[in-house]
């Protein structure tokens, strides 16, 4: 039996553990993929996030902060090395990361960090912003069989977990019904309720003006276009990998955010939002006039200046290649 197991088991005293859980125990648990010796969201790391890519992402950000003249208490949440706040140009940024390896990070950039909102001394904040944040936070899997709503528990009986069904709980109910989601056999149901408090809290703490999340995922309308039954998955070293249960620590576990239930939470909430691609909201906020800057600069530069300036010009290019990165959502909300 492994130190996981074994940890599961004490912890929870059972045997079968709700999907959610564990999630969070593999992502965020002394054991946990987040916690292990080395910032995940970096180029050495498992994933490339946009501002990993490209600088001019946190550039681009910074530029439409200011321009929307958002100033107090600025508050990244889920930063890893820090490099989106890190292009933000301000004093009064903070943020907001969970993982103890990457607060290291940001302490060492000088950017000032809490491990949960809770110690921010605050309440109230100008933005709140996030970058593939959403994706991280714990979600239960509900699947409809025979009519009836059931919920993917992992056994944690033998030293390899496997997958078992319980009847689902009424709160998963809920969610489903109020998102007005259909039973489909084919379709799994990431459901996303610790997502809806993870916003409750934001905004009962910081009562946030106007809030900013990119990261992937899909309208409800569209789901039935994408063809996986399940749209969890997990990375390592920049691939693919295995089923999120065969690996726990070793893989980050993430899955497609459904943008109209966070629509609809944020609605509850008292916030209006909308939702554009993320390449609409870089060229929308000033990604030409970049990319134009620099193709100028590489005309008239030469050796490692020229090599530099390519770097950059492709890093801005997969920005928003409309099949990776540009093709991930923005999800600006602002209170009504
Ligand atoms: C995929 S990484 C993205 C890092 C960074 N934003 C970037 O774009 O490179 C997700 C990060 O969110 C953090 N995280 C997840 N849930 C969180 C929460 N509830 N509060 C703060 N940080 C969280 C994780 O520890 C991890 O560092």
């Amino acid at each position: 039996m492994t130190e996981f197991n074994k940890y599961l088991q004490k912890k929870y005293r059972t045997n079968k553990i709700f999907f959610d859980e564990y999630m969070e125990e593999a992502l965020y648990s002394k054991y946990g993929f987040f916690n292990n010796d080395k910032v995940r969201s970096k180029r050495s790391g498992d994933f490339l996030t946009s501002p990993e890519v490209s600088k001019y992402f946190g550039k681009i950000l910074n530029q439409w902060i200011q321009e929307s003249d958002l100033d107090l208490n600025i508050v990244e949440f889920g930063s890893g090395t820090g490099s989106l706040i890190e292009q933000i140009n301000t004093e009064n940024k903070f943020a907001v990361e969970l993982s103890s390896t990457a607060r290291v990070e940001l302490s060492k950039k000088n950017i000032q960090n809490v491990a949960s909102l809770e110690e921010l001394t605050f309440n109230e904040s100008d933005l709140v912003f996030g970058n593939e944040v959403l994706d991280n936070i714990p979600c239960s899997v509900a699947v409809f069989k025979d009519n009836k709503w059931y919920e993917k528990v992992v056994n944690l009986e033998e030293e390899i977990f496997s997958y078992d069904f319980v009847k689902a709980r009424k709160e998963i109910i809920d969610w489903i019904e109020i998102n007005q989601i259909t039973g489909d056999e084919n379709i799994d149901i990431e459901v996303q309720i610790n997502i809806d408090k993870f916003l409750e809290n934001i905004i009962h703490n910081l009562n946030p003006k106007t809030i900013l999340f990119f990261d992937y995922g899909f309208e409800q309308k569209d789901r039935v276009e994408r063809k996986y039954r399940s749209l969890l998955r997990t990375y390592k070293d920049h691939h693919l990998s295995v089923d999120p249960i065969l690996e726990p620590g070793n893989v980050d576990i993430t899955y497609d955010i459904n943008f109209s239930s966070v629509k609809r939470k944020l609605k509850t909430l008292g916030y209006e939002s909308s939702l554009l691609l993320q390449r609409d909201f870089l060229i929308n906020n000033g990604f030409n006039e970049y990319f134009d800057t620099l193709q100028n600069k590489l005309l008239l530069s030469e050796g490692i200046e020229n090599l530099k300036i390519n770097s950059y010009l492709s890093g801005l290019k997969a920005l928003i290649d409309s099949n990776g990165l540009g093709g991930f959502y923005c999800l600006e909300a602002k209170k009504i």
